[in-house]
């Protein structure tokens, strides 16, 4: 099963210059939670924005098209598309490959897709990166849980799972 997993606003801004838009602890715990021990599919610059750091207790797989560039880290592999990515990934027998983005990467992947993650952030922000409108057409909203503002974040969110209609 593929999945994407994102933190997107109300018009579906995910970044600007390459950084998150919102510090939201509790969607940091999900995403973490969500993924561990499991295979993370991203791109260069998602992996840039990490600090270049593959995330600790996942499979890092890290898509580019330059063939010389090395993540200086064994635990993070390169993939030369998303395809031959997803493949590596499949290699790991885990039962769900999570998608981490970003835009171009999310783009390519949701039509593969079979799971969307999505973490609604109740906000209208500018930024540079954005993710695909989901097609109600194609897509269904299987759980959506709803969270206020609180001290800790400055937004409210929901966490929704979409399901792709048979
Ligand atoms: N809110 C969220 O949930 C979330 C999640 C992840 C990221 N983000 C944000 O998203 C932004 C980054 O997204 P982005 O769209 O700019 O970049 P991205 O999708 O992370 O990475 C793009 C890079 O991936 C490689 N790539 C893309 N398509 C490829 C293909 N078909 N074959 C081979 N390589 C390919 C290229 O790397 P090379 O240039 O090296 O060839 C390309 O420059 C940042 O602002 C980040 O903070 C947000």
């Amino acid at each position: 099963m593929i999945s994407l997993v994102v933190a997107a606003s109300t018009n579906n801004v995910i970044g600007k210059d390459n950084q998150l838009l919102w510090h939201l602890p509790n969607d940091m715990k999900f995403f973490k939670n969500t993924t561990w021990g499991m295979p993370v599919v991203m791109g260069r610059k998602t992996f840039d924005a990490l600090a270049g750091e593959p995330l600790p207790g996942r499979f890092n797989f890290v898509i580019t098209r330059n063939r010389s560039w090395d993540p200086h880290n064994k635990n993070a592999k390169v993939a030369p598309d998303l395809d031959a990515a997803l493949r590596m990934a499949a290699e790991t027998d885990c039962k769900e490959i999570f998608v981490i983005g970003g835009g171009q990467i999310y783009a390519e992947a949701m039509p593969v897709a079979d799971r969307i993650y999505m973490t609604r952030v109740h906000a209208v922000v500018e930024g540079d990166t954005w993710f695909p409108v989901i097609d109600e057409k194609d897509w269904e909203l299987v759980d959506n849980r709803d969270f206020p503002v609180d001290e800790k974040h400055a937004y409210a969110y929901s966490f929704q799972v979409w399901e792709r209609k048979k």
